[in-house]
């Protein structure tokens, strides 16, 4: 490619709503363009860094067997309605009408629309195990969409699902798809870390989620440097509490606490340790009949130690807590007679359920509110002051240095950004939409599934969190825009200058190299910066001067100074480098 042919454009600022560097630094190296909160146009510099994510992706899931197709982006909404989605979906998914008034949605991913296809098409065993998958645009209507393509509105995944006659297949298939990831994610050259995640609401219990270790990375992984253990924090555990509650050594007193409504406050007011305090959270779930009406509620107060956050996932999988939601004030009044921030266990006005989380159910003579505003109990203790909980289970967020489930030293804690996930579904869809098969005896059964993304939009962002310094992108080959760029100084003043690129430019391309000759005839200082920027990993430089004694200039974006190389050896190094 000749720079004069192709399209660069970039830019001294970066605007001002580009908070990390991967959006500074691809709207500044011209690779995309804001149409609006989180709808970007994928400009031709950054086109061709998609398209180098997509090639490999595809490359590694052909080998794994995968097959690709490619599915509408807009669906009609039945599909959705059979599931259920349709309905159950917040506004992430966005609804459309077309002009006879009939509701479609815009995929946000494609397990509907699959599933139909394998029903219609897989009708026995022989015809299994089966891995469909696409490249393909996805729309969400995000809450907060920000950081360019880290979290867009629209944007590209792959998605690929898999089909299986039982279980064990199901996760041999899963395994296949967890192997091709690692390949995949070692081939961009990033330093990444498979975590153990929570399936969620889509279902299943096997699934782990490809973070790229960053500073910036909107999740927290929890992981032990000991062992293999590694998780979301949305899943992950501490080691269970060992020992035995100690016994009561205090009378219980109501104390006055004006003004005090937060444990670190109450703590800090009493002279006490935060870690004796309990945090209150109320929350409610609503039986329904068949017409969704509400027929009874029931309330639930959450406790967790003071110094500790709840963890809404790991309540949600206490049975009955599903589909739990917060208090309403009414309900917090009828259950305690007291506004939040003095709520407590003890002396409730109506009975409520009490989970308490495994540090809890183990601490004794602690703080928690009397349930009078301005007043907190202390010196509590259960089944003395209170009866003991209903439930015991782990609800809290971990903290670094909790000890690891695994019994190998201490959790540790950093930053990542999620940019693939592997889910074993079972059966969730295939019931939901009667994906049946014959199996050995000709009898039907339910498809087993899994789904497999990757963010292709959002990897070259998280690349270049991992990748950049103070004057640019710094892209690993496997994702550069262009491999190499040649620049020559002054071509138009001497032509041995001109002659010369233009020689290794033919030669380059016809070693397969994916090379750019920047015969825009900018001046050496803005060239260097434009390149710098955009961080294609490989530069030529080719002087009068270097020429007149054979030599040319190599340097690599990451190097401090150029190396002189002859001539005659130039792309022989670019090719050695690009094996290594
Ligand atoms: N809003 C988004 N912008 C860019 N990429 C996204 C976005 N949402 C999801 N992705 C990418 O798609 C992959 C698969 O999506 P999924 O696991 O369903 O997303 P999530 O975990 O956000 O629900 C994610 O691992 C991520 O890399
Ligand atoms: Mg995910």
């Amino acid at each position: 490619m000749k720079a004069s042919q192709f399209f660069v454009s970039t830019l001294k600022e970066a605007p001002a709503d580009a908070e990390v560097a991967s959006h500074r630094l691809m709207m500044r190296a011209g690779m995309i363009k804001k149409l609006g909160a989180g709808i970007y146009t994928y400009m031709p510099m950054g086109l061709r860094v998609i398209r180098k994510v997509e090639a490999i992706v595809r490359e590694e899931m052909n080998r794994a067997g995968a097959v690709e197709l490619s599915m509408p982006v807009v669906q009609p909404a039945e599909l959705w309605q059979e599931t259920g989605r349709f309905d159950k979906m917040g506004p992430e998914l966005l609804r459309i009408k077309d002009r006879h008034d009939r509701d479609f949605v815009v995929q946000p991913t494609s397990e509907e629309v699959v599933t139909d296809i394998a029903r219609q098409e897989i009708k026995s065993y022989k015809q299994l195990p089966r891995n469909f998958y696409q490249i393909q645009t996805k729309f969400r209507d995000e809450r907060r969409p920000r950081f360019g393509l880290m979290r867009g509105r629209e944007f590209i995944m792959k998605d690929a699902y898999s089909f299986d006659r039982d279980q064990a297949s199901a996760k041999a298939s899963y395994e296949v798809m967890a192997q091709a990831y690692r390949r995949i994610f070692d081939r961009f050259g990033l330093t990444y870390r498979a975590v153990a995640a929570d399936s969620g609401a889509i279902g299943g219990d096997l699934s782990e989620e490809f973070q790229v270790i960053a500073a910036t990375g909107e999740d927290a992984i929890v992981y032990c440097p000991n062992s293999d253990y590694a998780a979301n924090m949305e899943k992950a555990q501490a080691l269970a509490p060992a020992g035995l509650r100690a016994a009561p050594s205090q009378a219980m007193a109501k104390v006055a606490t004006p003004g005090k409504s937060t444990c670190v406050d109450v703590a800090a007011y009493l002279g006490l340790p935060l870690e004796s305090s309990l945090k209150s959270l109320v929350v409610a779930t609503d039986t329904r009949d068949d017409k969704g009406g509400i027929v009874q509620s029931q309330v639930w107060l959450l406790l967790v130690r003071g110094d500790r956050s709840m963890n809404e996932v790991k309540v949600g999988k206490i049975p009955g807590l599903a589909d739990f939601r917060f208090a309403t004030l009414p309900e917090i009044d009828r259950h305690f007679g007291c506004e939040p921030g003095y709520l407590g266990p003890v002396g409730l006005k109506m009975p409520l359920k009490i989970v308490a989380d495994r540090e809890v159910a183990l601490m004794s003579d602690w703080i928690c509110g009397a349930n009078d505003v301005d007043f907190h109990l202390r010196g509590v203790n259960w089944g003395r002051d209170l009866p003991e909980p209903d439930v015991v289970a782990d609800i809290r967020n971990v903290v670094e240095g909790d000890a690891s489930p695994d019994g190998k030293g201490p959790l540790a804690i950093e930053r990542g950004i999620e940019i693939g996930h592997v889910f074993y579904l079972g059966t969730k869809y295939s019931q939901a939409m009667q994906a049946t098969f014959l199996d050995v005896n000709g009898k039907p059964q339910f498809m087993e599934m899994g789904c497999y993304g990757i963010g292709i939009t959002r990897l070259p962002a998280a690349a270049i969190e991992q990748n950049h310094d103070e004057r640019g992108i710094i892209w690993p080959d496997a994702l550069a825009p262009f491999t190499v760029v040649l620049c020559p100084i002054s071509p138009d003043r001497f032509p041995a200058v001109k002659a010369a690129a233009d020689q290794i430019y033919a030669d380059l391309l016809a070693a397969g190299v994916d090379v750019i000759l920047d015969d825009r005839g900018e001046r050496p200082g803005a060239m260097f910066a434009d390149w710098e920027l955009i961080g294609v990993p490989h530069r030529i430089t080719l002087g009068d001067r270097g020429l007149k004694e054979g030599q040319v200039e190599y340097q690599h974006r990451r190097d401090t100074v150029a190396a002189s190389v002859p001539v005659a050896d130039i792309v022989g190094l670019i090719q050695s480098r690009l094996a290594a």
